[in-house]
């Protein structure tokens, strides 16, 4: 007689926590009606690399970013997300330029938002507990978000990300209403938290700058294509003015404005 054996430790593990997700595009089409957006794109993401996407407006950054997490779905062509379809709406996460804060809950409350209502009242408090102080905001659980700043509001944004231990965090231009000052910190906040846990990245940027200080690796989207495909191989922490860093800026730079190098 055929056993079914239940293994509740297979049920219990998440499949994705301290590598990262692996993201697999194969021959990946979007249209919107007539409109074609995205063309055919392939791509192989290892485990915990971080990338940059940048592009001209309407390139199809945001499009393929709600594609990866499971907003939309594409036109042609397969998505694979760690080993496990299924798990894909729990191991990806994606943050926006606006940190969509509910007013009428207070900062824990806007974190555990991430997280499912499975869980316990006090689990879900020591999980938002962990994720504020990831982001440097420990202490400000019962705080509402109409007395936060801008940067600060990015920052519960984030945690609600990481409160659910992501294998894939997307981020579709997070910084890009921040100044220039609370921008370089919350770089900086981004990568630490990405080195400690190790999810795979993939962040669309409208700055090269910012690309080359944070990613392992650049794609330009051109017209629905993937244009340029570009290493970052240089050491972290990263110092923002680099020559190395300049020259891969220049190269993306050059290729996003069509100039020739001399
Ligand atoms: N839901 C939609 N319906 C129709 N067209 C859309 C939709 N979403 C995006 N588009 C179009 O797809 C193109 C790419 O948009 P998007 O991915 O937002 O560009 P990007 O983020 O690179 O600026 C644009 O021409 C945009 O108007
Ligand atoms: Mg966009």
């Amino acid at each position: 007689m055929a056993t079914t054996v239940f293994d509740a430790s297979a049920q219990a593990m998440p499949p994705f926590t301290a590598r990262g997700a692996t993201v697999t595009l194969r021959g990946v089409s979007k249209a919107f009606g007539t409109h074609h957006v995205l063309h055919g794109i392939d791509l192989d993401i290892p485990p915990r690399e971080f990338v940059a996407v940048v592009g001209r407006s309407g390139c199809g950054k945001s499009t393929l970013l709600r594609l990866l997490a499971g907003l939309d779905e594409p036109t042609a062509g397969s998505i694979a997300i760690g080993e496990r379809r299924e798990d894909r709406n729990r191991a990806v996460r994606l943050m926006f330029q606006e940190p969509r804060l509910l007013p009428w809950q207070r900062v824990a409350a806007n974190v555990s938002v991430g997280l499912r209502h499975a869980q316990t009242r006090r689990e879900r408090r020591t999980l938002a507990e962990d994720a504020l102080l990831q982001v440097g905001l420990a202490g400000r659980e019962r705080h509402w978000p109409l007395v936060l700043s801008g940067g600060q509001k990015q920052r519960v944004a984030l945690a609600r990300a990481l409160v659910s231990d992501p294998g894939l965090l997307l981020l579709d231009e997070p910084l890009g209403a921040l100044d220039a000052l609370t921008r370089i910190e919350m770089q900086d906040l981004i990568e630490s938290v990405w080195l400690d846990k190790s999810f795979t990245a993939i962040m669309v940027t409208h700055d090269v700058g910012e690309a080359v200080a944070l990613a392992d690796r650049i794609l330009l989207l051109e017209q629905g294509r993937i244009a340029l495909d570009i290493e970052v191989d240089l050491p972290r922490p990263r110092h923002r003015g680099d020559a190395a860093a300049a020259d891969i800026e220049g190269r993306v730079l050059d290729r996003l404005l069509r100039r020739q190098r001399g």
